[in-house]
């Protein structure tokens, strides 16, 4: 078990460069079992989480180079298992996106069913609705979804209730290989999502209006390998633009795609952040005084994230005035608040809202990472408070942050983390 202990009140300065995204190298990964050519993706984020599905792609056969660089060769000419086990599912969730090409390519796939998580019960119904709707029979029982189809998926529509991204994602993988054409309507939007559809129309298939509402992919018999580079991780510059703001510290984040911020752009421009737009995909945040509180609602994209709710609460904080925080896509994403609370914070939660009051100041403490973001949002508490934080469990951190004590240091922070 690791922490990090943090020495607060230090505004960040200097530069800092976006890695890969986390969440779209997770649904290219298994986009690669669609052919049994090689792929070669780069700008791949060295993070458990990543690991964790390059190992679960090797367990299916897939032989996998170049795991410590950033360029990542992976080649599936012949698959030996269909099979996603509990132990690699449990760690991880989206082990659950090997379902849609296993089904489109072998005609099975049986994975382990993955339980509810820190943030919510996260159901796959969804997913497996897409499936039937292609053709496919679903049996579940021990814990595991087995899928099966006879000869090729059969193009069809498929409605979502909701625009899940993971939904999104494994039908329209599943799709490429399908006899006929597929819509997927009220798709999700997310940038993730148009980037899994240049990935696969790299590879030789044909997928249109991603990004939009509906996303029609024209099924093909077979899919050729490809080389690609991963878009910077949205979420990683948002936790990095709060830093700044939370310290009023005057930082430049490179590597940075101005559109799939826009939301977190605009909330911390009303809290008086001066963001400016630089030339190269660059940022500058100048932070200045105190917040004035604003109120967030998270929506799908290009509503403001919810991987950046806990994050924004942080800085919500110490701010002028209250902020409501309005949580509409995960049922139980407000650990953090508790953490945060004995740190200082005011916050009250009524139903899917927390009210923050803005205290004065907020004092380090020792706290708990309950799960990903919730620990980001701990770390830039601790940035701000006064004395010293740990913060306990930073394994949850690592699944989603490259190096982060390293760049945070290099920005001036006081950070170090110790292992137990
Ligand atoms: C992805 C992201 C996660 C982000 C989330 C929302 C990855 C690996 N993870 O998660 O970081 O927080 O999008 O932006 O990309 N739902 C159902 N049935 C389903 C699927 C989802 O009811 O079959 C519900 C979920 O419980 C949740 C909502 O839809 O309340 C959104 O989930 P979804 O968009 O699917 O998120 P994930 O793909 O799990």
């Amino acid at each position: 078990m690791s922490k990090f202990v943090i020495k607060g009140g230090k505004p960040l300065k200097g530069c800092v460069s976006i890695s890969g995204a986390k969440n779209s190298v997770l649904a290219l990964l298994p986009a690669t079992l669609l052919t049994d050519k090689l792929c070669e993706i780069d700008k791949v984020p060295n993070l458990k989480d990543v690991n964790v599905m390059l190992e679960l792609l090797k367990r299916l056969g897939t032989k996998v180079e170049g795991i410590e660089s950033e360029k990542v060769r992976i080649i599936s000419s012949e698959l030996t298992s269909h099979e996603a086990p509990y132990e690699l599912v449990r760690q991880m969730r989206a082990s659950f996106y090997v379902m849609g090409p296993l089904l489109a390519r072998e005609g099975v796939a049986r994975v382990a069913q993955p339980g509810g998580c820190a943030i919510g019960a996260r159901p796959i119904d969804l997913h497996l609705k897409g499936f039937e709707a292609l053709g496919a029979k679903i049996e579940q029982g021990h814990g595991y979804i087995e899928a099966r189809c006879e000869g090729r998926l059969k193009g069809a529509k498929v409605y979502l209730d909701y625009p899940s991204v993971g939904a999104t994602v494994n039908i329209m993988m599943a799709a490429c290989l399908a006899e006929g054409t597929t819509d997927i309507e009220n798709a999700a939007k997310e940038p993730e999502i148009v980037n899994l559809a240049n990935f696969l129309n790299s590879m030789g298939a044909s997928v249109s209006g991603a990004g939009q509402n509906t996303i029609r992919i024209k099924g093909v018999k077979q899919l050729h390998g490809t080389q690609y580079e991963v878009i910077p991780d949205r979420i990683e510059m948002g936790t990095y633009m709060v830093a700044a703001a939370i310290t009023g510290g005057d930082i430049t984040i490179e590597n940075v795609i101005f559109d799939h911020i826009k939301p977190i752009i605009a909330k911390l421009r009303e809290c008086g952040t001066q963001v400016i737009e630089g030339a190269d995909y660059s940022l500058r945040i100048i932070g200045s005084g105190r917040p004035k509180a604003v109120d967030v609602t998270t929506l799908p994209y290009p509503g403001f994230p919810t991987d950046m709710q806990a994050q924004f609460m942080a800085l919500m904080t110490c701010a002028d005035g209250a902020s409501m925080i309005n949580e509409t896509v995960f049922e139980n994403r407000f650990m953090h608040t508790a953490e945060l609370r004995r740190m200082g914070a005011n916050i009250k939660i009524e139903g899917h809202s927390a009210v923050v009051r803005g205290v004065d100041t907020i004092q380090g403490a020792r706290v708990n990472a309950t799960d990903l973001r919730a620990g980001a949002a701990l770390v830039l508490a601790a940035l701000m408070a006064s004395g010293t934080t740990e913060v306990d469990n930073i394994e949850h951190i690592d699944r989603g942050y490259v190096r982060l004590e390293e760049k945070l240091r290099a920005l001036g922070a006081d950070i170090e983390r110790v292992c137990d």
